[in-house]
């Protein structure tokens, strides 16, 4: 798993007005992506499409932050998955302010993982106990059941290609506090990627628990990074404060792609 490119994304969440974004995109759109990175940037829905057609010739990636699970029809207010045909590559599904505030509920995650699947845009699922659920130890019951649930629509080979983004609740900073909210340990996210590739290949099988993608999503910044790249099993990370300025999320970036210095061995005479 150690050679894959890591993936660093950025959501936005309802921040930005369209020209904010745009001009947010155009930053990106300047700068050099390092090798073995990819970098996806999540705006809200109404400047996905001028951030999409502007970001063609660039490696730079769109994502959506939502989309509804029907793919058409009298559902005022949302928009459908087939809607982001060339558009966005990523859709977020399950984002915990959506499970939240939203009252997206476990059911909704599973019909958009599968909404998602047949209209070609990869969805980035997200899991995550809250503090109460941490407290009394239910962390690995709670993220066996979101998965469980979310997956159950797709087959082995659709499996295989989501990525799966890692949110505990409790670590998600409101968007200005991300540099000093807390965040989840190293230590924490290492069991916690077994645990999910334990669960994804016991119902998809061993393959499937080895290909998904596991992303890292709570507090991060440029100070805290790379500890969580370093985890074992992590491919990358959903930013969300940090994200908001290119200063803050730019940085992020080039750590992932910097390369370790070989270890220089010096030979005893
Ligand atoms: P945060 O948000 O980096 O501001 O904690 C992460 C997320 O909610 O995706």
């Amino acid at each position: 798993m150690s050679g894959r490119r890591k993936l660093i994304f950025g959501n936005f969440k309802m921040n930005f007005s369209v020209k904010q974004a745009v001009s947010y995109a155009g930053k990106l759109a300047a700068k050099t992506v390092p090798e073995g990175v990819e970098v996806a940037i999540f705006p809200h829905s109404l400047a996905l499409s001028e951030i999409a057609t502007m970001s063609q010739k660039t490696p730079i990636k769109i994502g959506a932050q939502n989309a509804y699970f029907q793919d058409q029809g009298a559902f005022t207010g949302e928009i459908a998955m087939p809607m982001l045909r060339g558009i966005a590559k990523y859709v977020l599904v399950g984002h915990s302010e959506r499970r939240r505030i939203m009252g997206e509920s476990r059911d909704d995650t599973r019909k958009k993982m599968a909404a998602a699947m047949r209209s070609g845009i990869k969805p980035v699922l997200c899991i995550g106990e809250t503090l109460t659920e941490r407290n009394y130890r239910q962390t690995g019951t709670v993220l066996n059941e979101m998965l469980t649930v979310a997956l159950a629509d797709l087959t082995s080979e659709e499996v295989e290609k989501i990525i799966i983004a890692y949110e505990p609740v409790w670590a998600i900073s409101s968007g200005d506090d991300f540099a000093k909210h807390k965040a989840a340990l190293p230590e924490d996210i290492s069991k916690v990627q077994v645990l999910i590739r334990r669960v994804v290949a016991e119902l998809y099988g061993e393959d499937a628990g080895k290909k998904i993608r596991i992303l890292y999503g709570g507090s991060t910044n440029a100070d805290n990074s790379q500890a969580f790249l370093d985890v074992e099993g992590i491919d990358g990370l959903l930013v969300g404060g940090a994200s908001l300025s290119v200063q803050t999320f730019w940085p992020m970036v080039e750590k992932a792609g910097a390369k370790i210095p070989k270890k220089v061995i010096i030979k005893k005479k």
